[in-house]
């Protein structure tokens, strides 16, 4: 009787922390958003690093290429929280364990093909790491953006955020410490 009331008040939280364990051989996956190509820079940076696949969200709509009108969709998305269609792809976020988590910031948070990307998939459980790129600014609200966007994930807050796409050693520590603090 005693073992009986335990079990059920035991068992989740010892299932609950083997689920979200993250496996010996992590599968790791490099999601980016990228209009101008900083972010992509960088998120190939990362996916040398990391040995992950890398992973480009496209809009089902491409932006246009005239740089006013681009701006002007761009302002209304941003405006109206409008998360754009996505292109299909053959790439499962879901099958991953480990998903570094690309994005330009654009007004101070994560880009709308981001924010989609987060609506589209369920991510409960994994990893996300997320990585901008920005113009000055900084990070702004990006990093709290995938933690609210993701819901049951384990967002690292310790993000990687640039102005422009520079990489270089520093991104490369970064990538092996995040890595194995999730082992
Ligand atoms: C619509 C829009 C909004 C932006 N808002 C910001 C911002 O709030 N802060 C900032 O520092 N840069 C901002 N930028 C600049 C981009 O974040 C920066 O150029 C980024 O590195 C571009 O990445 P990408 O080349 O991968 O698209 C904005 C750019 C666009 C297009």
């Amino acid at each position: 009787m005693k073992i009986a009331k335990i079990l059920p008040l035991t068992l989740p939280i010892m299932f609950g922390a083997s689920a979200n364990a993250v496996p010996a051989n992590p599968r790791v996956l490099v999601a980016y958003y990228s209009l101008t190509g900083k972010t992509e820079r960088v998120a190939n940076a990362i996916a040398d690093a990391s040995g992950g696949q890398l992973y480009q969200i496209k809009v089902a709509k491409a932006y246009p290429d005239d740089t006013k009108a681009r701006r002007d969709i761009l302002e209304q998305e941003i405006e109206e929280n409008y998360l754009p269609p996505l292109q299909a792809t053959n790439i499962n976020p879901e099958n991953y364990d480990i998903i570094f988590l690309g994005s330009p910031v654009w007004a101070n948070h994560i880009s709308q093909p981001v924010k989609s990307f987060l609506a589209k998939y369920n991510l409960a459980g994994k990893r996300v790491i997320p990585f901008v790129t920005h113009s000055g600014g900084g990070r702004g609200q990006s990093f709290d953006d995938v933690a609210a966007l993701c819901a049951g994930c384990v967002v690292d807050m310790d993000g990687w955020s640039n102005w422009g796409s520079g990489t270089g050693r520093k991104l490369n520590k970064w990538v092996q410490e995040q890595i194995k603090n999730m082992e």
